[in-house]
């Protein structure tokens, strides 16, 4: 027996689907709407039956959040709006069928069946397909964000990152890298800030056998990126003399192993991230002004969390959805109370704490400790 989610907030309605399904149908009742992706992850449902006109809730943020797990299940969804334009935006966020209201229970079982024979019949063609990082968040800030990358992916302009620490800045490196033409090529990260000063000119550029004592050979950080993507990470930290090789780079795209007298030649995307303001290093003399109209052929702005708490219920269901972890609203509430200075990575972490205190009952108040 196939096993159905019916996802709508009115009792009368929920009621009145499951009595058309029950008798063919294992049908799991969810009034939370809320609860959509905590119950999907659950009790991985064959289809969802999804209402649009949820008061509380809408219905296309639902199924927006369905459509971002690894494996969503088929969704039909059912409405009392017939505008063409609600059918193309649900089948356009993913939807497999859209089913006006009125409706008999011999078509609501008919076009499920179908739904779901076809996801069914997908699953065993379809080989998985290796899932981009996911970029949670429907803020405007971040709806635009999203616009930008997508715009943007495909172009070998240089990218910068702006963001306090945990905001994001790896997770949008990674995804442009994903969403690019270079994405069959190499990611390679470095963040300039870790690297020791005297090992910088080798990191950067690689270095021969014996360049300097008991150097051994090897490729340096634009060499292993060709074809691909080089992500520098706190890009504010290089030294001056480090930035000085950066520019050389990136104007002549080639570089000379340290010790070395071969010039190659190295294609790479860069993309650079940090989360200090590059014009007063720039006014401090700390940074030099033109490595930043280099860097910044593209600059992408991650706000951060407190400027964007609409995003804490979307994340927090994220974080917590492959624990099959639940959360009180009085519990999501209290995620609102806060600014998170650490932005997205404490967010999750105080989610993992609350997780393991709330044991196998939902998180509450109580549990979430900043
Ligand atoms: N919008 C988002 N959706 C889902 N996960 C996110 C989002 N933003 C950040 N994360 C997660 O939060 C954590 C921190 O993100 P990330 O490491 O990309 O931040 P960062 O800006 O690079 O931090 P730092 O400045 O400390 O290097 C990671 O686990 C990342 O996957
Ligand atoms: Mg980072």
């Amino acid at each position: 027996m196939y096993s159905v989610l019916c996802i709508d907030d009115a009792e009368e309605q929920l009621q009145a689907i499951t009595l058309q399904l029950i008798d063919t149908y294992h049908v799991i009742p969810c009034q939370k709407p809320f609860h959509a992706i905590t119950n999907i992850t659950k009790h991985k449902p064959d289809a969802v039956i999804l209402d649009l006109q949820m008061p509380k809730i809408n219905g296309f943020q639902v199924l927006e959040e369905i459509n971002r797990l690894p494996n969503p299940p088929p969704v039909l969804i059912i409405s009392g709006y017939t505008d063409p334009l609600f059918v193309v935006r649900s089948l356009h966020l993913g939807a497999q069928d859209f089913l006006s209201k009125p409706y008999t229970s011999t078509m609501l079982r008919h076009r499920l069946t179908k739904i779901i024979q076809r996801s069914l019949a997908s699953k065993t063609t379809n080989k998985q397909i290796p899932q981009e990082p996911l970029l949670i968040g429907e803020s405007p800030a971040i709806q635009t964000l999203k616009v930008e990358i997508q715009t943007f992916a495909n172009s070998d302009l240089p990218i910068l990152i702006y963001g306090e620490s945990g905001t994001g800045k790896d997770l949008v490196a990674k995804l442009i890298h994903e969403l690019s033409n270079r994405n069959k090529g190499p990611f390679i990260v470095r963040n300039i800030g870790a690297i020791p000063s005297s090992l910088i000119e080798s990191e950067l550029f690689g270095c021969d056998e014996g360049a300097f004592t008991d150097a051994k050979a090897h490729k340096g950080c634009f060499e292993l990126a060709n074809g691909g993507t080089l992500f520098l990470d706190e890009i504010a930290e290089a030294s001056h003399s480090a930035q000085a090789s950066l520019l050389r780079v990136i104007e002549d795209g080639c570089i000379q192993h340290l010790g070395g007298h071969t010039i190659h030649e190295v294609s790479f995307r860069l993309i650079s991230a940090t989360n200090k303001n590059l014009d007063q290093l720039i006014s401090e003399k700390q940074f030099r002004s033109d490595l930043k109209y280099r860097l910044e052929g593209i600059t992408l702005h991650i706000p951060p969390l407190r400027d964007r708490k609409t995003d804490i219920p979307a994340l927090t269901h994220h974080f917590l959805a492959p624990h099959q972890a639940d959360i009180t609203q009085d519990a999501l509430s209290k995620l609102y109370d806060f600014d998170w200075p650490g932005n997205i990575r404490q967010l999750r972490m105080c989610l993992e704490r609350a997780r393991i205190l709330a044991g196998s009952s939902p998180i509450q108040p109580e549990h979430i400790r900043y």
